[in-house]
């Protein structure tokens, strides 16, 4: 990435907005209301982001009562819009049923197989409100934990809303995760309810989503009942008592039930994100200020009007999904394409097949897939009419000018700009962006979106003007999570502890003259597979939960196209014979603990693996090492001799 990133800064070529297009954005409008003229005066106008965020809270949200102060910041614990009563189901679903949105199409979903399904909002307020009276009737109230465990199906957000309506927190956990992964983090926040299908289409092939929430519930002494939608009409196991179908425990329930007013800073949910140690962090996201944060930058990032067809192709499982499928879209009250299957199925143009035949204007997905597509070839592209398309995104991992020149061309057909959207987990919404007025350079986030502010620190947090260094945010933003559930230290530590009064955010990035951000990676051992994070330390615990492993290390390769591989140095005990089998059965065994996409592409059988005296495994030795690169000072290791055998691991 890092090669990629120099040749672009020395790059003049500087994609500029037509004037147009500028003229017609939400952001645009809401600059000649205020009397401001240019990109640069937008950002400057905004430094007074207290404000800033207050007016962008009249614009995008509805509170049931008003708040008293937009920021109550009590370094690192933020509280948004306090004294407001808010519900964030409110401005998604109750406020457009009152309006001519009613019988707007909210979702136009398309199965894999090629079912399809439109609901409008008022479909969405019904199956919500039946949903939220199913859970009360189970028991379900306010601050209660709900684990969602559902693939691409219009109802996972309808599920989110339900639980979010009646003041219950959601920790939905992504579909491709197995079910260990699905058990740990339903145990760490203890839910009281789960709520899954019988099986769901991927490739063509049903993955057994009940069977899997089976296993996990096995060893979560907390989880009281099930609710089971039916996708597949699949044969289940079925446990009396505690499972329920979604169509019979919905049916005879009313269609209207009050949205409970809550706190503005009441938690909406949590999501478990990778850190750096072997157990995934619960990020904590309240109401108010997420909705607020979601809802602006969508709709000025994306410039969101009621005539798009927006889709993010995201899967709800991630952070993306939550903030721009699950919430922000309707907030706006857009309309949204919701797929269920696999990019590629059952041909490479699946995607494109999708924009042309419902007219997709948005589009948001992340440079792995884009690198996939670009494998296939630019003729699957070619057999469709994509010029309803007017902006395109992308997320998760930098976008290397390939990638990039090969979506703004094909995809775009050179007319739609990239808003490479940098954000995270922990931020809730994106926060160094483009807007659609932004003058762009390819493969650069550009800069802080107005309202919020980012610097480059070198290692003494001495701001770095024209270079690189540590990534920071500099002041508290609306979306921010709250903390870490059940760990207040940790939150303190990693991301308020490294450097005074900012936020650390994890990554490693260069500021050019211009102000532009170049985000080159993680600076911490979290490895990003397709744009999702996973920790080398959880796939290192994964192995040597099995019995035949005594020690693994993990470290992350460049990979053409998932932007990095997992390979693996496995010590095995005493004894064990190192085979090709045992190899795979490893694989397999990591895949069954974490899920496919942590699946190790290389494993290597070594002896020892490179430490400290303290018994840290030294990922960036062993990297370097792998990659044929400088070692650097091996001093401070307890076995040197160990790094040798990585070498010849090729
Ligand atoms: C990490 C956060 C936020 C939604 C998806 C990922 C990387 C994210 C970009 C981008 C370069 C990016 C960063 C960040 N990242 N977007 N546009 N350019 N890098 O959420 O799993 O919490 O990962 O993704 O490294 O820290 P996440």
């Amino acid at each position: 990435m890092t090669e990629n990133i120099s040749v672009l800064l020395d790059e003049k070529r500087v994609f500029k907005p037509s004037k147009d297009f500028v003229n017609q954005t939400n952001v645009k409008q809401w600059m000649d209301q205020h009397n401001i003229k240019t990109y640069d005066d937008l950002l400057k106008k905004a430094e007074d982001w207290k404000w800033f965020w207050g007016e962008m809270a009249k614009d995008v949200v509805e509170f049931y009562t008003p708040y008293k102060q937009v920021i109550e910041w009590n370094e690192p614990f933020a509280k948004w819009f306090t004294g407001a009563k808010y519900n964030i189901v409110h401005d998604a679903i109750d406020k457009h049923v009152t309006t001519w949105r009613k019988n707007k199409v909210a979702i136009i979903f398309e199965g894999e197989p090629g079912d399809v399904r439109k609901l409008t909002y008022n479909d969405l307020y019904i199956q919500v409100n039946k949903l939220a009276n199913a859970l009360k009737e189970l028991g379900i109230k306010k601050g209660d934990r709900v684990g969602i465990y559902l693939p691409m199906i219009p109802e996972l957000p309808i599920a989110m809303l339900a639980c979010a309506k009646i003041g219950a927190i959601h920790s939905v956990v992504f579909s491709g995760f197995s079910a260990t992964a699905f058990r740990d983090r339903a145990n760490d926040c203890e839910v009281k309810l789960v709520i899954t299908c019988d099986s769901f289409y991927r490739r063509g092939k049903k993955v057994p989503l009940k069977t899997q929430a089976d296993d996990a519930c096995k060893e979560t002494p907390s989880v009281k009942n099930m609710i089971v939608y039916q996708r597949t009409g699949d044969q289940v196991n079925w446990t009396a008592g505690r499972d329920h179908w979604w169509h019979e425990i919905t049916k005879d329930k009313p269609s209207t039930c009050p949205t409970e007013q809550l706190d503005a800073n009441d938690n909406l949910y949590f999501l478990y994100t990778s850190g750096t140690t072997g157990k995934p962090k619960g990020i904590i996201h309240a109401h108010a200020g997420y909705a607020v944060g979601i809802a602006q930058t969508l709709k000025w990032v994306f410039d969101i009007k009621d005539q798009d067809v927006y889709w993010c192709a995201a899967d709800i499982g991630w952070v993306t999904g939550h903030s721009y499928i699950a919430y922000a879209p309707f907030i706006l009250g857009a309309t949204q394409i919701i797929y269920e299957g696999a990019p590629d199925w059952p041909n490479p143009d699946r995607w494109w097949d999708i924009i042309e035949k419902y007219g997709v204007s948005v589009f948001y997905t992340s440079p792995t897939s884009v690198r996939l597509f670009m494998r296939h070839g630019e003729d699957w592209p070619k057999k469709h009419d994509l010029t309803s398309l007017r902006l395109l995104g992308s997320v998760g991992e930098p976008i290397n000018p390939e990638a990039w020149i090969w979506y703004y061309k094909n995809i775009g057909g050179e007319r739609c700009q990239i808003m490479d959207t940098w954000w995270q987990t922990e931020t809730g919404h994106f926060v160094i962006s483009p807007l659609p007025i932004t003058p762009i350079k390819p493969g650069s986030a550009t800069k802080p979106l107005p309202g919020m502010a980012a610097a480059v620190y070198d290692d003494k947090g001495i701001q770095v003007k024209d270079g690189g260094g540590s990534l920071v945010l500099m002041h508290p933003w609306p979306g921010m999570l709250r903390g870490i559930y059940k760990n207040p230290e940790r939150y303190k530590e990693t991301y308020w502890g490294r450097f005074k009064g900012v936020y650390l955010a994890g990554d490693v990035a260069r500021v050019d003259a211009d102000g532009y951000f170049w985000i080159q990676g993680r600076a911490d051992d979290v490895l990003k597979i397709s744009g999702h994070r996973i920790g080398n330390s959880e796939v290192e615990s994964a192995l040597v939960s099995h019995p035949l492993v005594a020690e693994a290390a993990v470290i992350g390769k460049p990979h053409e196209e998932k932007g990095e591989s997992i390979t693996s140095f496995v010590v095995l005990k005493k004894g064990v014979e190192p085979t090709e089998a045992l190899k795979k059965e490893l694989r397999d065994h990591v895949a069954k603990e974490m899920g496919k996409l942590a699946r190790p592409d290389e494993i290597w059988f070594v002896t020892d693996v490179p430490k400290t005296r303290s018994g840290k495994i030294m990922r960036r030795v062993i990297r370097a090492k792998a990659l044929g690169q400088e070692v650097g000072d091996t001093s401070t290791l307890a076995n040197p001799e160990s790094v040798d055998e990585i070498g010849k691991a090729k």
